[in-house]
């Protein structure tokens, strides 16, 4: 039998990669707390009505991409392939926007969707998701996008860009989307079959068409920013006001519509270039009537999603292969007793410490404390241990000197802390 393999579009986080993946939980944890944010889990699977009624089922996520299964008694149900929607499902069922009606929260954990997998997009992804119930001033989409930027400052990421668009809200979206759809209707032998079906079921989707032949006419569409009711004009209005008071640059792109039907309003996303062709990092937007749609009371939501893949991809992040404080070596027979109470309290202490195990000889013991870099070496032979010390080597200094037993743990600390 052939040996296993990862499912395809899913991968392994391996123990060199993990350390980066860490520095940007921690970087969103610390970030997300002074902006207020606090964590919330939800379940990986959900009813798939709920991906069908808040994403859309004319979608690409529900319409082709979802995980979707039949339980043992016959439910529906479907491996999350967004984190909104469960969400605003907690939101809703625990009402927690009764007790908190500025309700911040923010979750990170994996997300499935069955896309083609390529360079920066996988079946089993991660998101960083941030989420703001309750206030509907555009100064939270501001602040939203700020930390959304802050963050990715703090991961180290230079070269990116901020997209921006509004995309209306129930007043004035569906009468644009008629107009747009005539427009398309009048020009359907330009577009390919993808593009064709969507006029039917999505013609907002059609802006996301790459292909070629179709440029030429989606540059000619009318554009959402020219049918945008009045409450959204001004609310987009006060959104770049208030962007360009904090000193945030951004492009204006209308045709960044999203690939989810919940948004209304602001929608934005941001982009980097050495991603290639899956350039997002992150994206997000409003979507004021989610939380009533899916049963709770009529609050406003706005949130973003951070692709940690994508993120991790491109950060400048040295590998981070953990650290060696101290290995010990004991060579003395009966000096493995020692090691162990010495790894104790030194790890006690707060030290990373490491020890051989299968009692090899100082040369492979050296090697390996060479191949875990570290800093100092604690080494116990017949000699030492007779007089009760042990011999301590600074890997760096190539300086050693031999310390007494009960004075080790402090010698050590002091020697690292200091
Ligand atoms: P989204 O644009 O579908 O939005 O996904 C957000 C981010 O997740 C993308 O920018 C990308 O970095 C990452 N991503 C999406 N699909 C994949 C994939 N197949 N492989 C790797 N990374 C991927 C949402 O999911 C919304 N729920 C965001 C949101 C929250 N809007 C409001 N609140």
């Amino acid at each position: 039998m052939s040996a296993f393999r990862a499912i395809k579009g899913t991968r392994d986080i391996l123990p060199a990669e993990t350390g980066a993946w860490q520095r940007v939980e921690a970087a969103a944890r610390g970030l997300f707390g002074r902006f207020g944010y606090r964590e919330i889990r939800t379940p990986i699977f959900e009813e798939t009505q709920l991906f069908a009624r808040g994403i859309g089922a004319d979608t690409d996520i529900v319409s082709k991409e979802m995980y979707t299964f039949d339980d043992r008694d016959g439910s529906s149900l479907t491996l999350r392939p967004e984190a909104t929607a469960g969400i605003v499902r907690a939101v809703v069922e625990n009402n927690l926007t009764s007790a908190d009606p500025a309700l911040r929260v923010y979750a990170i954990g994996p997300m499935f969707r069955r896309e083609r997998p390529q360079k920066g997009r996988y079946r089993q992804f991660h998101q960083v998701d941030v989420e703001a119930f309750g206030v509907a001033s555009p100064s939270i989409d501001v602040e939203i996008v700020e930390m959304a930027l802050a963050f990715l400052e703090a991961c180290g990421l230079r070269d990116h860009e901020l997209v921006l668009n509004s995309v209306g809200d129930g007043a004035c979206r569906p009468a644009y989307v008629d107009v747009l759809r005539a427009g398309l209707l009048s020009h359907l032998a330009k577009l390919g079959p993808d593009s064709r079906r969507r006029v039917e079921t999505n013609p907002l989707r059609v802006f996301d068409s790459k292909a070629p032949e179709e440029q030429e006419l989606i540059a000619s569409l009318p554009r959402i920013s020219d049918h945008l009711c009045p409450e959204c004009r001004d609310h987009f209005g006060e959104v770049r006001r208030q962007l360009d008071l904090m000193g945030i640059r951004y492009r204006l792109d209308h045709r960044l519509v999203r690939g989810l039907d919940y948004y209304t309003k602001t929608t934005f996303e941001v982009t980097s270039a050495a991603l290639g062709a899956q350039n997002s990092v992150l994206g997000g937007g409003r979507y004021d009537g989610l939380v009533r749609d899916l049963g709770g009371p009529d609050v406003t939501g706005i949130g973003f999603a951070l692709g940690m893949e994508r993120l991790t991809m491109i950060l400048p992040l040295p590998a981070g292969d953990g650290r060696c404080d101290v290995f010990l070596v004991p060579l003395a027979a009966g000096g493995r007793d020692k090691a162990l109470l010495l790894q104790r309290d030194l790890r006690r202490a707060g030290l990373t410490v490491l020890m051989d195990h299968e009692g090899r000889g100082l040369k492979s013991q050296m090697k390996r404390a060479d191949k875990l870099a570290a800093r100092y070496v604690a080494l116990l032979g017949e000699e030492e241990l007779a007089r009760g010390v042990w011999t301590v080597r600074d890997m760096a200094a190539s300086t050693q000197e031999a310390v007494e037993d009960p004075r080790l743990v402090v010698y050590l600390k002091e020697k690292l802390n200091g």
